[in-house]
C-alpha cells in the first residue's frame, strides 16, 4: 500500500515537472542563432570610450548612461543611450524571438531597457519596455511588472512579423499581447535609452541573451 502510494506521488511529480517545463519552454520550435560581437554592437554616447558606459564581465552585460550624456552619434537628436544593438540580425519577415535575463538597480527610472526597433514612420519602434519608478511598462503604460528593482527577471519577446503581433513574457508568464507598427526592417536592442522623466543615472544588466528564429 505504502509502495503504491509512493509510486503515485513520484509519477505525479514527474508529470507536474514535465508540464511545468513545457509551459515555460517558449523557445521550442525556434533556432537559437550565434551571438557574438559580429552580430551586435554597443551604441553609446559618441564622445566617451565604450568601457565608460558598458562592461561584459562573468557573462553579465552592464549598460549605463547619464541623463546629461550626448546621443550615440554627433548628428542624432535622440536622448542618451547605451544599447546592445543586434544589427547582425535585422529581420523583415518570419517569427523572431528575443530571450534574456534583466536586472535594474534601485534609484533608476525613465528609460527603455528593451526595444524592437523599426516601424512605419514617424514611429521608430514596434515595442518598447520601459522602467518608470520601479515598474516595467509597455511604453508609458500599461504596467507589466511592479516592484522590479534589484531582481533578475526572464524576458521573452516573440515577434510574428507577418501577423504583426508581439507577445511579451516575464518569467514565463504572458504579460502583453501587442500589435506590430509596420516597418520593413526590425532589430532587437537592450540596455538603457533615456526617455521622459529620466533619472540622472540609468542602468540595466543582461545575461544569457538569445536571438532566435522560428523553424520553417
Ligand atoms: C562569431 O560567431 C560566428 C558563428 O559562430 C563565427 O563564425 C565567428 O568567428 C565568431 N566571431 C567571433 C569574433 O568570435
Ligand atoms: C541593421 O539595421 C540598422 C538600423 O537600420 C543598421 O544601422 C545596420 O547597419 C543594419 N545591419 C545590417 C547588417 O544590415
Ligand atoms: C513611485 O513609487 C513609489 C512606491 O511605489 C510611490 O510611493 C511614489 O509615489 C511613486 N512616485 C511617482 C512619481 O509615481
Ligand atoms: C513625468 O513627470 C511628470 C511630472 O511629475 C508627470 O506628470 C508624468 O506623468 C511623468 N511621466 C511618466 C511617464 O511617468
Amino acid at each position: 500500500m505504502t509502495c503504491f502510494y509512493l509510486i503515485f506521488i513520484l509519477v505525479s511529480a514527474l508529470l507536474y515537472q514535465a508540464f511545468a517545463s513545457e509551459q515555460v519552454d517558449l523557445t521550442k520550435g525556434f533556432i537559437s542563432l550565434p551571438l557574438n560581437r559580429t552580430y551586435y554592437h554597443i551604441q553609446r554616447p559618441y564622445d566617451v570610450p565604450e568601457a565608460q558606459r558598458y562592461s561584459f564581465i562573468d557573462g553579465i552585460h552592464r549598460c549605463w548612461v547619464y541623463s546629461t550624456d550626448k546621443p550615440h552619434t554627433p548628428t542624432s537628436k535622440t536622448k542618451p543611450r547605451t544599447e546592445i544593438a543586434m544589427h547582425g540580425y535585422n529581420y523583415s519577415s518570419g517569427v523572431w524571438q528575443f530571450e534574456g535575463y534583466w536586472y535594474v538597480p534601485q534609484g533608476t527610472s525613465g528609460f527603455c531597457i528593451m526595444q524592437v526597433f523599426g516601424a512605419s514612420p514617424p514611429r521608430a519602434t514596434t515595442l518598447m519596455l520601459r522602467v518608470y519608478n520601479g515598474s516595467l511598462t509597455y511604453y508609458k503604460g500599461p504596467v507589466l511588472v511592479r516592484d522590479i528593482y534589484d531582481k533578475w527577471f526572464k524576458l521573452n519577446v516573440i515577434h510574428d512579423v507577418d501577423a504583426a503581433k508581439l507577445k511579451v513574457y516575464i518569467d514565463g508568464d504572458l504579460k502583453l499581447e501587442a500589435d506590430g507598427h509596420g516597418g520593413t526592417s526590425h532589430a532587437f536592442k537592450c540596455g538603457v535609452y533615456a526617455q521622459d522623466n529620466d533619472s540622472y543615472y540609468m542602468e540595466s544588466r543582461w545575461k544569457n541573451i538569445k536571438v532566435l528564429r522560428k523553424c520553417d
